[in-house]
């Protein structure tokens, strides 16, 4: 069989009795259980994996190699940050995994430079693990339990997914960035058309892309819902190896000549302008250039994110703003990647033009980019080179954030008008010129490696007072009538549903205080409702879910008592984690019938079981006194898990029966 690059991944990673199959049917199987080579979690996922994986009892994680990257929250405004970094560190160490400490970067930028590998898998709590994707791993996102799961030697199950073939031809003009390719995408597929789907790209115009900009790309494949995204390997990736210092990490990984996709479509990249997703949803795309931002004030500017922060995003941005200065209505905000990189760029004078031109440099994190640090003045105009705009997102709920490629911001913070580069600099072709460097400072001396066993034994981990227990589920009832507690409006994210700033990232795993917030910057009377009706049931429209692999977005509710949501369609990996925690997602059978529940509504069933069998379930308003169909699409494990109630009893029970 000829395969594409993802076949070749998913193949190499599944067992023996598993790969006769995916070889019989020529890659059409319905689902995959593949191996997973590398986990990797941020602070705020990583407090829910671990607390899981410890309550597995193993002796030691039994991935080839996992990492706690702590990035996210690193501001230590109270005893809490400092208190969870020490239990990370110190599970880190009793469980054989690499911590990466604060201030050495952001979780997907280190780890595409220290430890993506072609042709392996990666499992990261995080949403844009994809990155990765960019040195031809098979790399995707998923919930902290999963990646307890996946420490835990256990094989991950998807669905198989729609391969599209990406065809890049051409090559981007001065001033456009692959920044502007995500955006493109995000306009033809919108922030659900990329659900069930991997993006490979080929084509004769990735000569012209570097590793960081093509990781610009599968970063934000995840803003269109994509499973994954992923290149082929070539020498630009055997060059971003030998400057990384690991050429032997480099392996040669193309798809097979002939080899078939479900899909293809081809982008000129001569052809693409620089773009702006405007508020508040990353596929509500415009061009930068379009009239209507003629007097649109410009109140704070953002470099920075595991989207675009690299060595060549922050060298371009600084040479937009050499010699000039920030607009004094703007605040510029960098945030460089990787400390690696901030070194780079300090020894190159470049960290001295960009203060020189009034920017504010931040720690080298996540920073403003989840709204820790950096948030902008109320209603105000925020432009970011980060990958998502929804609500709340900058720390401030009613800014505008508009996001764009960071020449754009740069020559944005100069004017405080929207603006594309070549309106401020005179030879913009130049700025084609900035490559990546051909030896990259390399220092793992702030990523603590893993102790022997010996050694590890003797840790003891040091738990904090923010440091809760994983609630746990029950199975959810075969016969229950319970009241709508929420009835929420399309394209919900999890940011939506457990906010995620400086105050709400340092709560971490501590549920019953997260919970408490649970939806309250849109429905602010649903905690109230849920703990009066103490069982409950959400109704969602479209895309519910979107965004980050937040967990806490599916224990939070739980926590609540909410037994199950019905939706008109939800997005992966919230499905997955509603999944894992024992909620039973289901969507309209009929979306019309979505128009027809209120709140308080009081719906029941009374078959349950049989209906996780057979994927659809016939539930009644009893208030309304009719009845609808929803459905309940499960894979045969999934059933399982929610027959548990939640993966990590399903876990336990594995372990125990082995
Ligand atoms: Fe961090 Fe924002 Fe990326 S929160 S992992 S920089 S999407």
């Amino acid at each position: 069989m000829k395969m594409n690059l993802t076949q070749k991944i998913i193949y190499n990673h599944l067992d023996d009795e598993q790969k006769k199959i995916f070889l019989e049917k020529n890659g059409k199987v319905e689902e995959i259980d593949i191996k997973i080579d590398q986990t990797l979690t941020h602070d705020i996922t990583a407090v829910m994996a671990y607390n899981a994986f410890e309550a597995l009892e193993l002796d030691r994680v039994k991935t080839e190699k996992s990492i706690s990257y702590i990035d996210h929250n690193v501001l230590c405004t109270d005893h809490r940050t400092s208190d969870d970094h020490l239990f990370l560190k110190t599970v880190a160490q009793k469980y054989g995994v690499y911590y990466s400490t604060p201030g050495n970067g952001i979780c997907h930028s280190v780890h595409i430079a220290r430890f993506a590998i072609p042709g392996k898998t990666l499992l990261g709590a995080d949403s844009h693990t994809a990155s990765s994707g960019a040195v031809g791993m098979f790399a995707f996102g998923g919930g902290g339990v999963e990646v307890a799961r996946a420490m835990a030697g256990l094989r991950i199950k998807l669905n198989m997914p729609k391969i599209i073939k990406v065809n890049l031809i051409g090559k981007l003009n001065g001033g456009v960035n692959t920044k502007d390719i995500a955006l493109e995408l995000l306009k033809k597929y919108s922030v659900k058309g990329g659900v069930g789907k991997v993006f490979e790209y080929t084509g004769e115009g990735l000569k012209h892309l570097e590793i960081p900009q093509r990781m610009t790309i599968t970063n934000m494949g995840a803003e269109m819902g994509a499973t994954t995204s992923i290149f082929p390997t070539d020498e630009i990736t055997k060059e971003f190896f030998k400057a990384q210092n690991r050429l032997e990490d480099f392996i040669e990984f193309v798809a097979d000549e002939g080899a078939t996709y479900d899909d293809e479509i081809t982008i000129d990249m001569s052809k693409i302008i620089p773009l702006v997703a405007c508020p508040s949803q990353p596929d509500n795309i415009a061009d930068v250039n379009d009239e209507k931002f003629k007097d649109l004030k410009v109140s704070s500017v953002f470099i920075g994110s595991c989207t675009n922060a690299s060595y060549g995003d922050i060298k371009k941005a600084a040479e937009i703003l050499k010699g000039e200065k920030v607009s004094e209505d703007v605040e510029l905000t960098i945030g460089v990647s990787t400390r690696a990189i901030f070194l780079q760029l300090l020894e190159e004078g470049i960290i001295a033009e960009l203060v020189k031109s009034g920017a504010r440099i931040t720690e080298i994190a996540c920073g403003a980019c989840d709204g820790i640090g950096g948030a902008p003045v109320s209603k105000g105009v925020t432009v970011r080179t980060s990958n998502r705009n929804f609500k709340g997102r900058s720390g401030t709920v009613d800014a505008q954030i508009y996001l764009v490629s960071p020449e754009v911001a740069a020559a944005t913070a100069i004017t405080g008008r929207l603006t594309v580069a070549n309106n401020v600099i005179s030879d913009i072709e130049k700025l084609n010129n900035i490559l990546e460097p051909t030896e990259y400072v390399v220092d793992d001396s702030e990523i603590i490696k893993p102790l022997n066993l010996e050694e590890a034994k003797k840790i003891q981990i040091i738990r904090g007072d923010n440091i809760k227990p994983l609630p746990l589920n029950t199975k959810v009832p075969n016969e229950l009538t319970i009241k709508v507690s929420l009835k929420t409006k399309d394209n919900i994210s999890t940011d939506d549903i457990t906010p995620n700033d400086a105050n709400f990232s340092a709560m971490r795993s501590n549920i019953p205080e997260i919970s408490k917030y649970a939806f309250s910057r849109i429905y602010p009377d649903f905690v109230t409702r849920a703990k009066e009706y103490g069982k409950s049931v959400i109704i969602g429209g479209e895309n519910y879910g979107q965004g980050s692999s937040r967990e806490h977005a599916a224990i939070a509710p739980m926590y609540l008592g909410v037994k199950a949501v019905i939706v008109k369609s939800i997005a992966r990996i919230h499905k997955k984690n509603l999944i894992n925690h024992g909620v039973v997602p289901m969507t309209f059978k009929n979306p019309d019938d979505y128009d027809k529940i209120e709140i308080s509504d009081e719906l029941s069933w009374n078959n349950m079981d049989e209906a996780l069998e057979k994927g659809i379930i016939t539930i009644k308003d009893n208030t309304k006194n009719f009845t609808f169909e929803a459905l309940i699409e499960l894979s045969e494990e999934e059933k399982e898990i929610i027959k548990a109630g939640g993966l990590l009893p399903f876990i336990k029970k594995i372990f125990k029966e082995a």
